[in-house]
């Protein structure tokens, strides 16, 4: 398939020109065959060492909700009540152990098993990464999302990764978002400011 091809300039409004933030939500579920959807395209961006370190829980009934709803700050509260979904963006500590299969071409497990602040690094930059990837993901299926950092990320691991070595990173609400409630839309840096071409 050649790929050196832009997309439709449609699909770049769709995930990037004019996609939102969403903070208000429509009561319109979810399926959990679209959340499986959405992680089988998120998969696919690229990782270090393809270590794919990227977990997800995904909040969705009555009472999980209620256990993650004291975590939160200010209007995240409501933001997550009225969500469909709230997905906890999470890494694993441990990715190192997939890598014998993940990436067979060279033995790295051994190497991030007895490093652990590079291990560190690796999860958070790539399950950051992967946390960015899903949420493009899910505006090319159609989907919104609200993503937070504002919780007590302690607070979460305790309730929902005990006994795991995974660590959550940031939230982010999916759903169907009603964009006549979106805040304004922030400007961004020009290209002079971030750019340098050298
Ligand atoms: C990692 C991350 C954390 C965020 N945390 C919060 C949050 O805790 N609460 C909130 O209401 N918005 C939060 N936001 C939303 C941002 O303020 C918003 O995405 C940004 O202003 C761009 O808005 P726009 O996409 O509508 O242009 C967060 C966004 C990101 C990417």
């Amino acid at each position: 398939m050649n790929q050196h091809h832009s997309l439709a300039p449609e699909a770049l409004k769709q995930l990037f020109t004019e996609a939102r933030t969403h903070h208000h939500w429509s009561s319109q579920p979810v399926s959990n065959e679209t959340l499986q959807a959405l992680y089988d395209l998120t998969k696919w961006g690229p990782t270090a060492v393809n270590a794919n370190p990227l977990r997800i829980v995904f909040v969705k009934s009555e009472e999980a909700k209620a256990k993650l709803i004291p975590h939160l700050m200010g209007s995240n509260v409501d933001q997550v009540k009225q969500a469909p979904v709230t997905a906890i963006i999470a890494h694993d500590e441990r990715f190192f152990d997939h890598l014998p299969t993940l990436f067979p071409v060279a033995d790295m497990k051994p190497y991030f098993e007895k490093d652990k602040a590079a291990a560190d690094v690796l999860a958070l930059r790539n399950g950051s990464l992967q946390g960015a990837y899903f949420m493009i993901a899910a505006r090319a299926l159609g989907l919104d999302v609200g993503p937070m950092s504002g919780f007590n990320n302690a607070g979460v691991d305790e309730t929902f990764l005990s006994g795991t070595s995974w660590k959550s990173n940031f939230l982010v609400n999916v759903g169907y978002g009603d964009a006549s409630k979106v805040y304004p839309r922030g400007p961004r840096l020009d290209f002079e400011t971030v750019a340098k071409i050298i």
